[in-house]
């Protein structure tokens, strides 16, 4: 058996994030019971740590904190910058961090923008976590302030259905910095994308209530994720959404600052920001929100825009052109005016959805309104009627279960580059008689198949 001493290990698998090292997962060892002397609770300690560099306000508390100014928050992270052990006064968040040694890596999930994600195994407790270890390699101005924002919004953002941080740990190098988090089986994107079938109404309505408490809480708290789309909602196999990638997520308060547009996945992002609007607000989650609703009803992206002016194209397209009457202030936008929008006089919602009752469409109309100002908030979603009609929501402990690919019980997906628009993906096994519930060959316009809940 390994020992957790670094100075015994000949070289730490995670020095390298290369896959070679997507060492099989074994089965889980048994489980020695030690004295439990060294394991800090991992949540409380953690989020006291972090308070000390963040002094952030608790979830509960009501007031916006304007964010300082990004140039502010550099110079101060290159003074904090990560000590050596042995170079005093330490950083208050880092100095105290375990080794990523102590945890045993298991399989590489996944790799995005802002970090690589693994599963790996808690040596002591033999819990099994999910680390993401965050892109700190070109950093050359200390600690990057998106990583800060990151660690520091999942910290003080704690709610069942926000994923759970316990800890981040460090490397042997100093920009080797994790955030360790509980393990989820799935992320949306990819469980839909290998799903036969899409969601029942009703599994949709519990997804979407999970999903809309969270964001009230971030909004309550003036939190924006800004990047609301299903790769970054992970699914437990309890039927629990976790809200996860807080890398864009920033606080917002009065004054609003410089905030840049060039934020959200194309496909989930809101007008105004496509329209190149100077300030925004927590609506532009809610937009993504309805692209999100959209996607669970369907089975498939509700706007999957090519460029950008193909994403506003799609828009004015489904939704119907905007005017000053329906979003007051739009023609005065600054790319309102440089581009010759199409003329739809009407929204073609509906007949998108031919099975979603009066209230449904309601709701998804009311999230996807142009005005950011007219815009249902979470808060007010939760409240929407479509909840309270049958199909009632789903118990989240009826909901099925599937193999999760993170945990390595992968099928063999026969085409990895399938486009991001097909129905559900086609594994090599899978019976091709199916293929017809997965709406294949489906039109834009020919709406969904739903199953009865
Ligand atoms: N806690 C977790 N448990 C399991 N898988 C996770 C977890 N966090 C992230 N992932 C997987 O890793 C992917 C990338 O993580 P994410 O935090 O979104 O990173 P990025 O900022 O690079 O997009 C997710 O889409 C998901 O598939
Ligand atoms: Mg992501």
């Amino acid at each position: 058996m390994e020992s957790l001493n670094t100075n015994t290990i000949k070289r730490s698998k995670w020095a390298s994030d290369e896959s070679e090292e997507d060492i099989k997962p074994q089965e889980p060892k048994k489980h020695k019971k030690k004295e439990k002397i060294t394991k800090p609770n991992s949540d409380s300690t953690s989020a006291v740590r972090l308070a000390t560099i963040s002094a952030a306000p608790p979830v509960s508390a009501p007031a916006p904190a304007p964010e300082p100014e990004p140039v502010q928050t550099q110079t101060q992270t290159q003074t904090n910058r990560i000590p050596r052990p042995t170079s005093p006064p330490p950083n208050p968040l880092l100095s105290a961090c375990r080794s990523v040694d102590c945890y045993e890596r298991l399989n590489h999930i996944e790799e995005g923008s802002y970090g690589i994600v693994f599963r790996a195994r808690d040596r002591e407790t033999g819990d099994i976590v999910a680390l993401k270890k965050l892109k700190l390699e070109k950093e050359k101005n200390g600690f990057p302030v998106t990583s800060l924002r990151e660690i520091n919004t999942l910290m003080i953002a704690k709610h069942p259905n926000i994923v759970n941080v316990r800890e981040i740990v460090m490397g042997n190098h100093l920009n080797q910095v994790f955030i360790v988090m509980d393990f989820i089986e799935h992320d949306l994107k990819t469980l839909m994308t290998d799903m036969r079938a899409p969601f029942f109404q009703s599994e949709v309505k519990t997804l979407m209530i999970q999903l809309l408490s969270a964001v009230s809480l971030m909004h309550e708290n003036w939190i924006i994720h800004r990047d609301l789309k299903t790769s970054n909602l992970l699914l437990n196999n309890r039927g629990e959404i976790k809200v996860a990638d807080f890398g864009l997520a920033r606080k917002y308060g009065s004054p609003m600052g410089n905030m840049t547009q060039l934020v959200v996945t194309l496909w989930y992002r809101a007008p105004e920001l496509l329209l190149g609007a100077k300030e925004y607000t927590t609506a532009i989650d809610m937009w993504s929100i309805g692209c999100i609703f959209a996607e669970l009803i369907n089975n498939e992206p509700l706007l999957p825009g090519r460029s950008e002016i193909d994403q506003i194209d799609k828009i004015f397209k489904l939704l119907g052109t905007p005017s000053e009457e329906v979003w007051p202030g739009f023609t005065s936008l600054p790319h309102a005016q440089n581009v010759a929008f199409v003329k739809q006089p009407y929204s073609n919602l509906r007949s998108r959805f031919v099975c979603m009752t009066e209230a449904g469409i309601d709701l998804m109309s009311r999230m996807l309104t142009y005005d950011p100002a007219r815009r249902i908030t979470a808060e007010q979603a939760l409240k929407h009627p479509f909840f309270s009609e049958t199909p009632y929501p789903k118990d989240p402990a009826l909901f099925p279960t599937w193999p999760s690919k993170g945990s390595g019980e992968k099928r063999k997906v026969h085409s990895p580059s399938a486009p991001q628009g097909a129905h559900a993906g086609m594994d090599d096994d899978e019976d091709p008689g199916l293929e017809g519930t997965l709406f294949a060959g489906q039109s834009e316009s020919t709406g969904f198949r739903l199953k009865l809940a």
